[in-house]
């Protein structure tokens, strides 16, 4: 099966899809319309077949079936910047259950955030199971408990108090092979992706950064994750509706910017 196949009748010729080709896989041909230059270098990232206007390109590697028709224009910019700006690390949650569908529906947008080489090597392990949340904290509090680096977190746990999951009722986490090059952006990127569709959501996140830390040395936490064999966790996200809302947000420093 070749790489594309064009539809004659339907090309203008304008060059759209070779103007997007990334890696050079495509050329210009002399009708102007696209040819392959180099199968290889395709990473499938569809842009040639997202941007024609025309539905005149088909290619083997990007199914026609899963091409969404996108927006025509964004939200304004100042609901998006005042969602990003108004997310808050949220620490206290309602017993309220996050629904398996509304977690399934994170997955689903985060799975759209660009990967390096469009490689999609990220993979979730996801519970909304508050007792499976509290079992994955109690592996992280003995982590911390034997390494000792958090003495007064462990103080707490031992007290009652979960400084590690913060009591949240759902967790996502996110890993990638232990030798993807790119593994800690891609990771981050995709749950930044899933912090923001949930907190469109009403819910609240935080990062789990103590639990990604313990699992790089902890075996039966990453047992308990059910982490594949060669993978490596790159960041996971507590989550469940928050007990509090912030009327305020916080300041930051002034961006560490230079202009050259
Ligand atoms: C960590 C990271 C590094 C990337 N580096 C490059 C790059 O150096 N050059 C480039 O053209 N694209 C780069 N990309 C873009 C990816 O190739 C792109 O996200 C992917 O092909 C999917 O396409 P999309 O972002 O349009 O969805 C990078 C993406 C990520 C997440
Ligand atoms: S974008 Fe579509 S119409 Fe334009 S050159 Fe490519 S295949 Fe032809
Ligand atoms: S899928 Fe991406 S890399 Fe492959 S031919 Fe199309 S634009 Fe180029």
């Amino acid at each position: 099966m070749p790489l594309i196949e064009v539809d004659a009748a339907r090309c203008k010729h304008d060059g759209l899809c070779v103007a997007v080709c990334p890696s050079a896989c495509l050329a210009a041909g002399e009708d102007g319309g696209p040819v392959v230059a180099d199968a290889a270098l395709c990473n499938a990232c569809g842009h040639c077949v997202a941007v024609c206007p025309h539905d005149a390109l088909v290619h083997s590697r990007v199914p026609a079936a899963g091409v969404r028709k996108n927006l025509r224009s964004w939200p304004a910019p100042d609901v998006v910047d005042a969602m990003l700006r108004g997310r808050r690390s949220i620490r206290a949650y309602k017993d309220t259950p996050v629904a398996r569908e509304v977690l399934a529906e994170l997955v689903d947008v985060a799975r759209f955030a660009p990967t390096a080489s469009n490689v999609q090597e990220v993979g979730w392990i996801v519970t909304g199971n508050p007792v499976k949340v509290r079992e994955l904290a109690g592996l992280t509090a003995a982590y911390f408990a034997e390494n000792g680096t958090r003495p007064t977190y462990s103080a707490k746990w031992e007290q009652g108090l979960d400084y590690f999951l913060r009591g949240a009722p759902a967790l996502a986490v996110s890993y990638v092979p232990a030798d993807a090059p790119f593994g800690p952006a891609d990771c981050g990127i995709a749950l930044t992706f899933m912090e923001l569709a949930a907190v469109a959501r009403g819910l609240g996140t935080c990062w789990a950064g103590l639990l990604t830390h313990a699992a790089r040395h902890s075996a039966p936490l990453r047992d308990a994750l059910g982490l594949p064999q060669g993978q490596v966790v790159e960041g996971g996200l507590m989550l469940g509706y928050p007990k509090v809302r912030y009327p305020g947000v916080p300041p930051r420093n002034p961006a560490r910017l230079s202009w050259i």
